[in-house]
């Protein structure tokens, strides 16, 4: 369950001392300030997906092979919240972060602004103002469905994302995001080639995609799943980054959640800067990350927030000539990650372990082939409950 961490012990190795794909916890408004100097102009492409003004509490999900059916029976942990004082609150938060968005894109760089029915609205008008009413490129409606109690009004079953562009020299590759004809476009142009009005579409090739898109959410017996809320479906993200970055661009989430964005960048060879506010949310990306072995990444807090650090019972390290034996008995351990050459400063994951969502294991050992001379062991460790801690070896 280890292998994937090598890859960051060598990238630091080789002098480069950071990373092009970073996660960090924090607040997003302090952290996109504190981006602008370096990034200002060079992000190819931000999806935000931010509170949608439902004023509902989201919690997570940490228990295993729980019946869906039966919700009073979840184990749950904290997610996040989205409750406001009134809609003015809520835009006060979303005008400066969009400011800041704006910013930081690249000339040629779009934003996917994730919302539904509560606030699209007004922040188009917020858009409108920071972007230009000429640089919406689309209104795009995630379509999607799935039980409801609703009965006095249809089913609310789609979210609008708002696309907009920094300039009108914007990138879109079309080619990257077409879909099939459906079979009756198909058979139409197959019994008259003038069906078209006398164009004849190329069949092979695929159309463009509407600017309505179905992809199912991401339900309880699917392997993306994370237990985070309101984790997006990767195939939305797919066509997302597809059509607006290049591979090698730079793609950003600031309200990365499970970090859905940051993955599916991360595997189509984008970098990345994934942003959150909750604890629980940068786990689940850094485990979906680590999990997936895309490229190495670097983990960061933002000044001011510090984990809060388990204080139950003490945990056991331990060690032989190949591996590094970790035990929690104080909680049930979700997480661990080993540094090897711990300098006291900067942590470099170098295996990672975690509890694997569909069989519930989590490894107790991680090797320590290759390390020769003297070690400076580090364990980081974080627990289903949310508690987190460190704990450090030397020879
Ligand atoms: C709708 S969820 C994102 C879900 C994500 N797209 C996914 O696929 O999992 C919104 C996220 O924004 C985070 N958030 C809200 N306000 C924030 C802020 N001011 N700074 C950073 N993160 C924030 C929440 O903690 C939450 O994880």
């Amino acid at each position: 369950m280890f292998p994937q961490g090598v890859g960051y012990l060598e990238h630091l190795a080789s002098g480069q001392t950071r990373l092009p794909n970073r996660l960090i916890w924090g607040e997003n408004l302090a952290v996109m300030a504190a981006l602008l100097p370096e990034y200002q102009g060079k992000i190819d492409l931000i999806y935000a997906d931010p509170p949608f003004f439902s004023n509902r509490r989201y919690p997570a999900r940490v228990g295993r092979n729980e019946d869906s059916r039966k919700p009073g029976e979840w184990k749950l942990a904290e997610g996040y919240g989205d409750h406001w004082v009134d809609l003015e609150s809520y835009l006060d938060m979303l005008f400066p972060r969009l400011v800041l968005m704006h910013r930081l894109l690249s000339p040629t760089g779009s934003l996917y602004l994730h919302l539904d029915w509560h606030a699209n609205a007004y922040a188009r008008v917020l858009l409108d103002e920071i972007f230009g009413q000429d640089r919406l490129l689309n209104e795009v409606v995630w379509l999607y469905h799935g039980p409801s109690p609703i009965r006095s009004a249809f089913n609310r079953k789609h979210d609008t994302i708002l696309v907009y562009t920094k300039s009108d020299r914007y990138t879109f590759n079309v080619d990257e995001v077409r879909t099939p004809y459906n079979d009756n476009t198909v058979k139409t142009f197959a019994s008259s080639s003038k069906a078209g009005f006398g164009k004849i579409p190329d069949l092979a090739r695929g159309k463009v995609p509407e600017d309505w898109w179905y992809f199912p959410v991401v339900a309880r017996l699917h392997s993306e799943r994370s237990g985070y809320p309101t984790q997006k479906p990767e195939a939305l993200l797919e066509r997302i980054v597809r059509a607006s970055s290049n591979p090698g661009d730079l793609v950003a989430d600031f309200f990365c959640g499970s970090g859905t964005a940051p993955l599916v960048a991360a595997r189509l060879q984008r970098n990345f800067i994934a942003v959150d506010s909750q604890r629980r949310a940068v786990h689940t990306a850094r485990h979906r990350l680590v999990a997936a072995g895309v490229s190495p990444f670097q983990m960061e807090t933002a000044s001011g927030l510090h984990p809060e650090l388990d204080n139950s019972a003490a945990p056991v390290l331990g060690w032989s000539a190949e591996d590094v034996f970790f035990k929690h008995p104080g909680g049930e351990l979700d997480y661990w990650e080993l540094d090897l050459a711990w300098d006291g400063v900067i942590f470099r994951s170098a295996a990672q372990a975690f509890r694997a969502h569909r069989n519930d294991q989590l490894p107790e050992r991680l090797s320590m082939q290759g390390v020769r001379g003297k070690r400076r062991i580090c364990v980081r460790y974080v627990l289903s409950n949310g508690g987190e801690g460190q704990l450090s070896l030397f020879d």
